[in-house]
């Protein structure tokens, strides 16, 4: 039995990876490192390809006896979607299809896919659960919701598949041997971490001018290593014949813009420099998870507070000022 890990060397990938490894699963890593790290793929084995190469697939498939599937591959950046639709439908949307096609074609029927709240666009409510309406409001949003619609249509071709819809990733390894990089996030903890450790960068807090009690937006920040375990979780759930489901991924925790600097300041006994400017467009008050369905079906909670994420990510960006380079 060998697991697939498309996209194994970016940020969540590698840490599932880890998991994985750590599990004594078998694990190869399919990855075009167009946006991954080599040196975040640890123990298992790397080839450099695409998942739209349906030869390439299919002898992967036949020479490591592959038997299930964690598919992360696709572009994540928001707003790089708006701006380059077509290379995220292109990339995530059909490259997933023609994954999707190869693997159905070689007989591999498990699925674990990598989705977003984001799906959900600007929730009515918080904490968010998965009968919330679906309101994408970009296309790396769109992309993933219509992959999860896929997914749901296969059932006819006996593929079982659970998507899980993250919400904030972040954090480090434990022992600090892959994290994320800064130069290629938009996202708040990694930008934390360099206004922090470059002086150069200057962070910007997106509004303090919100409905929420200190006037910054409320996150649910779930630690890498929680999410990847999930991933783990949810192969369990196929591999015990559990059909085709989608579920939050998150801590149920919303933390706030704020307190998420006073954490990073606590942490690093420094306190991080930054200028308060305009609301970003798009940007939701509140949105964190209801994680009763993930819990109940996949038997996953979070373990991690916030104190460790932000700790791991300190140590991380403190050791790594540039990332893998
Ligand atoms: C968090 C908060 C910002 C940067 C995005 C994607 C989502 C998922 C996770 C892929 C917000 C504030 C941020 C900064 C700031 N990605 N912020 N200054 O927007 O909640 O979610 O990443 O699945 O799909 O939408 O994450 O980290 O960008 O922002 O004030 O320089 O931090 O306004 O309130 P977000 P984020």
């Amino acid at each position: 039995m060998t697991t697939l890990v498309t996209g194994g060397a970016g940020y969540i990938g590698a840490h599932t990876v880890r998991e994985l490894r750590a599990r004594g699963r078998e694990v190869v890593v399919l990855d075009t490192l167009e946006r991954g790290n080599e040196e975040s793929v640890v123990d298992a084995k790397l080839i450099v390809g695409d998942i739209v190469d349906e030869r390439l697939v299919t002898k992967i498939c036949n020479k490591y006896e592959i038997t299930e599937v964690v598919h992360f591959a696709a572009y994540k950046a928001v707003g790089e979607s708006m701006t380059h639709p077509m290379m995220y439908w292109r990339n995530n949307v059909a490259g997933t299809i023609s994954l999707l096609n190869t693997l159905i074609g070689q007989g591999v029927l498990r699925f674990v896919f990598s989705s977003s709240a984001a799906v959900y666009g600007t929730p009515k409510t918080s904490p968010v659960t998965e009968s919330e309406p679906l309101a994408p409001e970009s296309v790396y949003a769109e992309t993933k919701l219509a992959v999860e619609k896929i997914l749901a249509s296969l059932s006819t071709n006996g593929m079982r598949s659970v998507s899980l819809r993250y919400f904030n990733a972040a954090g480090a390894s434990s022992d600090n041997r892959i994290g994320e990089d800064w130069l290629t996030s938009e996202n708040l903890v990694p930008r934390v971490m360099r206004a922090l450790l470059d002086k150069s960068f200057q962070l910007e807090v997106f509004g303090n001018d919100y409905p929420t009690p200190d006037g910054s937006c409320i996150r649910d920040y779930i630690h890498v290593e929680d999410l990847a375990l999930a991933h783990v979780k949810a192969l369990e759930y196929l591999e015990r014949g559990g059909e085709t489901f989608v579920c939050n991924v998150g801590t149920g925790l919303g933390t706030s813009v704020f307190q998420m600097l006073d954490i990073a300041t606590q942490v690093a006994q420094c306190s991080v420099p930054h200028t308060i400017g305009a609301r970003r467009d798009g940007d939701p008050v509140s949105v964190y998870a209801d994680p009763t369905l993930v819990r109940s079906v996949l038997d996953w909670k979070a373990t991690h507070d916030l104190r460790s994420i932000v700790e791991s990510a300190w140590n991380w960006h403190r050791t790594h000022p540039n990332g893998y380079r």
